[in-house]
């Protein structure tokens, strides 16, 4: 290509504003944007591939003056449109990351959206880089491992972000056209190591374990109803939450002992029933230890304006329709909202001596995260090593341990008008999943004194000394909200 097709470049070309409204898929800003660049190399590039315009040959021809026009075509990038103009056949846009191996930038190419097609999605759509892709890349753990799945791979996102810390990677999809894509994106990108597979779920990898699995599973909840779209990319064809609750399942004999899978899912909330209650059910029987987060929960009828507008349905007689049948399943299934959250599993390890197994964590966490995006598949990883820590000590060991405070953790303090104690303490994490914590005088006494010096059981003491209380009243009544803080990454052993 003529043009430097990278992230820096196009951000630069089109700006700020013009790129936020190409995410919410407006186009004329970007439009405008590149007006008075019309002809040159990128804004051509940019104008097929990111806005799915047609340009003139002439201008095509500039913008690929190695592999020519007549190469493009052939390599199925554009295609001829009208009187004589040339369109994109694909969407292939450059995108970057920071993750902890460090700073790259890949070219990513899927299917064209709704911008370029105009209207409702190909059931057979291959989504590209959205909101769900970089989330779940960026909780990937990146330890060093032998073999990585990724289960439902699309156009390959999370598969080439596993091969920057696992030595081979599986890919799956249910749609060939996918796994093409997700391949031909490897080449691009001068990735070896990912092998792709077809088939459905597990099938594919039946017998065999990973170290790591990660999935950003086809898991919206789809009404079965004569006339409602199953989209490839987002419907696994299952009823409900059904999907999620099979790739869960799943795991358990596709991981490695100590192996993780990390996937995003929803979960149903049936009219008096918690999710978790049946996200417990899910789990039993599995030698998992699991952690879901949920991040957020939306209504019935929240969830179906989500998911139809996603699919490129736009307001009117048809998105009504569509809405109908949502709600319509919903209510014959007795479902009154969906959770969405993060979830990561981890296979017992043989032998492993352990106070609290399998672990359950099922929490919820809305809200904002901390500052730290590139940062959280390290804060879960060390969120695990400080549960099996907390697993295997006792009360009395955690008494007899030295904690510090980690260093991106910060204290409020609210008081009101003319009183000398404060009201509310608030702990907050700056990183991580930027979790807030309410404090009592005794827990605030005592996280201000982890230094790494006196150990928890001297600190409480004194503290108790200093409040007139008992002290033994004073350890049992901070030990549990300790270990919590340790566990969600306040303190560190
Ligand atoms: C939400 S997309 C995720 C794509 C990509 N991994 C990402 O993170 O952007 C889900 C993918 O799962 C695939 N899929 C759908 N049903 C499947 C099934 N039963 N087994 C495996 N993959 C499936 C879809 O074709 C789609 O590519």
């Amino acid at each position: 290509m003529a043009a430097r097709f990278g992230v820096d470049a196009v951000g630069r070309l089109l700006g700020d504003a013009a790129q936020a409204a190409l995410g919410r898929a407006q186009r004329v800003p970007a439009r405008r944007a590149l007006l008075p660049h019309a002809g040159e190399p990128l804004a051509t590039l940019v104008t097929l591939f990111l806005l799915g315009d047609a340009v003139p040959a002439a201008a095509a021809a500039a913008a690929f003056p190695a592999l020519g026009l007549a190469g493009a075509r052939k390599g199925g990038l554009v295609a001829q449109g009208e009187g004589g103009s040339v369109r994109a056949t694909v969407d292939l846009r450059p995108y970057g990351f920071v993750d902890t191996v460090g700073v790259g930038e890949w070219w990513i190419a899927s299917d064209l959206g709704e911008l370029a097609s105009g209207g409702a999605l190909r059931e057979d759509h291959v989504l590209g880089i959205g909101g769900a892709s970089t989330t779940l890349s960026g909780l990937m753990m990146s330890e060093p491992v032998d073999a990585a799945l990724d289960l439902g791979t699309g156009c390959g996102i999370q598969a080439l972000h596993a091969a920057r810390h696992a030595r081979r990677v599986v890919a799956t999809d249910i749609s060939e056209r996918a796994l093409d894509i997700a391949a031909f994106n490897a080449r691009l990108n001068g990735v070896e190591s990912i092998e792709f597979r077809l088939g459905s779920l597990y099938e594919p990898v039946a017998g065999e374990r990973f170290d790591h699995i990660v999935s950003n599973p086809p898991f919206v909840i789809t009404p079965r109803a004569e006339g409602v779209p199953e989209y490839e990319y987002r419907d696994g064809g299952m009823v409900g939450d059904a999907l999620v609750r099979e790739v869960v399942r799943g795991a358990a004999d596709h991981l490695v002992p100590g192996g993780v899978a990390q996937l995003l899912g929803n979960w149903e909330y049936h009219r008096d029933r918690d999710a978790f209650d049946r996200v417990r059910e899910w789990l039993t029987g599995t030698r998992l230890d699991a952690w879901f987060l949920e991040r957020e929960v939306q209504d019935a009828a929240q969830y179906a304006e989500t998911w139809i507008r996603d699919g490129g349905t736009r307001p009117g007689p048809e998105f009504d329709r569509l809405y109908g049948a949502w709600l319509e399943d919903f209510d014959a299934r007795g479902v009154e909202s969906v959770g969405f959250g993060y979830v990561t599993l981890r296979a017992a390890r043989e032998n492993t001596a352990r106070g609290a197994w399998p672990m359950r964590v099922l929490e919820r966490v809305h809200g904002s995260l901390g500052h730290n995006a590139s940062g959280l598949g390290e804060h879960i990883a060390a969120s695990l090593a400080a549960r099996d820590w907390l697993a295997g000590r006792s009360d009395a060991a955690l008494a007899a341990a030295s904690l510090t405070v980690a260093g991106d953790v910060t204290e409020e303090r609210h008081y009101w008008p003319g009183q000398e104690h404060p009201t509310v303490i608030v702990l907050k994490q700056g990183g991580g999943f930027g979790r807030s914590v309410r404090l009592d005088t005794g827990l605030a006494a005592l996280v201000g004194a982890c230094d790494g010096d006196l150990s928890v059981g001297a600190i409480i003491a004194a503290v108790a000394q200093l409040l007139e209380v008992d002290p033994a009243d004073l350890l049992a009544d901070l030990l549990p909200r300790v270990r919590d803080l340790v566990a969600d990454g306040f303190l560190r052993p």
